[in-house]
């Protein structure tokens, strides 16, 4: 029998991809995304999620631009640049252009311009679509994109911006911004990710697990507590223990998780690997789309 099926799961609860569909809405994330929708409900421009490194910006990213497509009205055209590692004001513009479908570009900034503005005219004010551009990892962008972007959300008519805009970042995004007034004042939403309390990383590893299949508590209390000790809230971080205090119980043949699998994961996260894998050391959840 593999862990999974012993345990009741259907598939891994804790994959560290950020996959929307483990997506736990606390009551912070929850206040995070109404703000932001409602924004672009009223097409005020600028949205803007900060977070630390592992608190679900890009599964939060991920959600928003699923749940603007799939809008039952479907008038909202999400696209989503993950990693925007560009310099270049055109090459930005060009990888915008291609998400929202155009195909012959132009080989100016201008004439991109012109092709964007062209866009947003069709669809925003012909069609009455909404049209969000998201941008993950925002803080990658150089000082001179975030001013290009700012000039992008110049394109308005009397009542509402043409295009919306999401970022979505770290701190060092937050800094980039402050330091440029014309864009701070522009952002009509404002939100930050915090690491979980106790609670709510509690409710986050039991939504997952339910999610994959299993209602009854698969972690005992005390293995919730050291896991929120251990992880200081940050999801990633209490994922990845989940992972291994899960492989630590199954070797133990435990039915389920208590803290001492938790301090073996712990160990096993700071060595690469889980203690009580066994040797020769056959993944044990080979298969299961896990990453290293
Ligand atoms: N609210 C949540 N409910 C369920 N799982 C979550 C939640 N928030 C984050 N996670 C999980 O935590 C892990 C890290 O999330 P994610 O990759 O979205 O974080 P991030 O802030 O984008 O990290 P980074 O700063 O490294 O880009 C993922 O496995 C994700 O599914
Ligand atoms: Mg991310």
């Amino acid at each position: 029998m593999d862990y999974l099926s012993y345990y009741g799961l259907n598939e891994s609860p804790f994959l560290i991809a950020p996959n929307p569909r483990f997506l736990y809405m606390s009551a912070q994330h929850r206040a995070a995304l109404a703000k932001v929708v409602s924004r672009l409900q009223t097409r005020q421009g600028l949205s803007v999620v900060y977070g630390a490194v592992g608190t679900g910006k890009t599964t939060v990213a991920r959600w928003l631009h699923d749940r603007l497509n799939e809008d039952p009205s479907g008038l909202y055209i999400a696209r989503t640049i993950y990693n925007p590692g560009f310099r270049r004001e055109n090459q930005l513009l060009r990888v915008i252009l291609r998400e929202f479908g155009a195909e012959d570009l132009a080989r100016t900034l201008d004439g991109n311009l012109a092709l964007l503005q062209g866009f947003l005219q069709r669809e925003v004010v012909e069609g009455d679509r909404t049209v969000v551009l998201i941008i993950d990892e925002a803080n990658l962008l150089p000082a001179a994109l975030l001013e290009f972007l700012r000039q992008l959300l110049n394109f308005e008519n009397n009542e509402f911006k043409l295009l919306q805009i999401v970022l979505v970042g770290t701190d060092e995004l937050r800094a980039k911004i402050q330091r440029k007034p014309a864009l701070a004042s522009r952002a009509r939403s404002v939100s930050t990710l915090e690491p979980f309390d106790a609670e709510d990383l509690g409710r986050m590893i039991a939504y997952r697990a339910s999610v994959a299949g299993r209602e009854r508590p698969l972690f005992t209390p005390a293995a919730l507590a050291a896991l929120y000790d251990i992880s200081e809230g940050i999801p990633r971080t209490a994922i990845n223990l989940c992972e291994y205090a899960l492989e630590a119980a199954f070797v133990d043949e435990a039915t389920i998780v208590d803290e001492g699998h938790i301090r073996q994961a712990t160990d096993g996260v700071e060595q690469g690997r889980p203690r009580g894998a066994r040797e020769p050391s056959v993944p044990l959840l080979a298969g299961t789309g896990r990453q290293p």
